[in-house]
């Protein structure tokens, strides 16, 4: 199990209650530079537990709304949270799972420090990490002890705009296949679910950024041969419509999902020419989309399996376009209970992939090339 200790921000010394203690304005808005922070480090609990106390309560919200998820308010992390406490609030979570307190001190630090064996004291904002050891949640490795002003400097290293507001970038971190040679982590990290969360919507601004990234791809004469039809799942009636036109064997996992289009090639720019490449530039657009979309945690899962002519009438798609494919996108489900067994099966599955030898030639056809090296074998 993974636990996160965080102790509350900054608080304002007086109030009528010690209960009505707000954090300050540096203190809240410290907290929500360092939830940045910890979205930017992938850190995906599944539930946020924290003392009813304002202070702590302001912290965890502003954490919970950078991570996308609930409080769960409770005594227990109150004054006086201790192992028991833990132990009461951890009883039906699994090995995998990923929890957060929010609470106060002296209970964190030396609740940190009970677990870890070590001497730890939590600064207020701070945050520690810790694996657990075995099944019991009463031992486990202090992994990260993040100081706020830890969380300041990496506040201040990630480059302001280089990813849409609404994005919570991430390592994706299921799946990673040993790859040959180093690749970048959203290359290796990319995968094609089948277990999308159905709760968890894509922000309008990451979408409009994920069909930014496609509109910047590159294409043979810049033609730009591509056209996407979208419909987020809010929208009932048009996602049902990009639905009514895949396959049954793709909609049992891709109704899951928080956005579905169809990827359509504009096949005759002009009457008399068929553009050979329009197919090659449209994955092209695809891919800049999937990793956009993987930056920020959101997967992508690409489907030939629809039926083109019925989308062309759905759609009134004029016959110069060709609708290629579908793509749903979507956030992956913590849990996978709503898929069937096969489709849980799919989510365990290495991912295969030939060897480079079998696909770089030098010289002739199959000619595994000489740079390959030991990768020729
Ligand atoms: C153009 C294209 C069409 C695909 N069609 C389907 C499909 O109809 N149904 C499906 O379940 N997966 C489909 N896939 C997903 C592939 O099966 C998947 O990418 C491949 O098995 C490699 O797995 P990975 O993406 O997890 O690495 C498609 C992928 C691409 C790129």
């Amino acid at each position: 199990m993974r636990l996160y200790f965080v102790r509350h921000g900054i608080a304002e010394d007086l109030a009528t209650s010690d209960f009505a203690r707000e954090l300050t304005k540096r203190g809240a808005r410290r907290v929500a530079a360092s939830a940045k922070v910890m979205a930017r480090l992938s850190l995906q609990p599944s539930r946020i537990w924290s003392s009813p106390r304002l202070r702590a309560r302001q912290t965890a919200e502003i954490i919970a709304e950078a991570l996308e998820l609930d409080v769960t308010l409770t005594d227990t992390v109150n004054f006086g949270f201790d192992r028991a406490g833990l132990r009461a609030l951890t009883r039906h979570a699994s090995e995998d799972d990923e929890l957060m307190f929010v609470g106060h001190n002296p209970d964190m630090s030396l609740l940190v420090s009970e677990l870890t064996g070590v001497d730890v004291s939590m600064k207020k904002g701070g945050l520690a990490r810790i694996d657990t050891i075995g099944k019991t949640v009463e031992q486990g490795e202090l992994v990260w002890l993040i100081a706020p002003k830890v969380f300041d400097a990496l506040a201040e290293a990630a480059q302001p705009g280089a990813e849409p507001a609404s994005c919570q970038p991430g390592t994706p971190a299921q799946k990673m296949p040993s790859t040959s040679q180093p690749v970048h982590r959203l290359i290796a990290g990319r995968w094609s679910p089948v277990g999308f969360d159905p709760e968890r919507p894509i922000k309008r601004e990451t979408l409009l950024s994920i069909l930014e990234a496609a509109r910047w791809s590159a294409s043979s004469a810049n033609l730009q041969p591509w056209r996407f039809i979208v419909a987020p799942r809010d929208n009932r009636e048009e996602f049902d419509k990009v639905l009514s036109v895949l396959k049954e064997g793709n909609v049992t996992w891709a109704r899951h999902a928080a956005v579905l289009m169809l990827a359509v090639a504009h096949r005759y720019p002009k009457p008399d020419f068929y553009h050979r490449h329009a197919s090659h530039d449209l994955g092209l657009a695809v891919s800049q989309m999937v990793m956009q979309a993987l930056d920020c945690n959101i997967y992508a899962h690409q489907m030939a399996g629809i039926f083109p002519d019925k989308a062309r009438e759905v759609y009134a798609i004029p016959d110069e376009f060709e609708p290629l494919t579908a793509i749903a996108l979507g956030y992956r489900a913590a849990g996978l209970d709503h898929l069937d067994e096969r489709q849980r099966g799919r989510e365990a599955a290495p991912r295969q992939r030939n060897e480079l030898r079998d696909i770089v030639f030098t010289g002739s056809w199959a000619q595994a090339a000489d740079f390959l090296g030991e990768d020729r074998k």
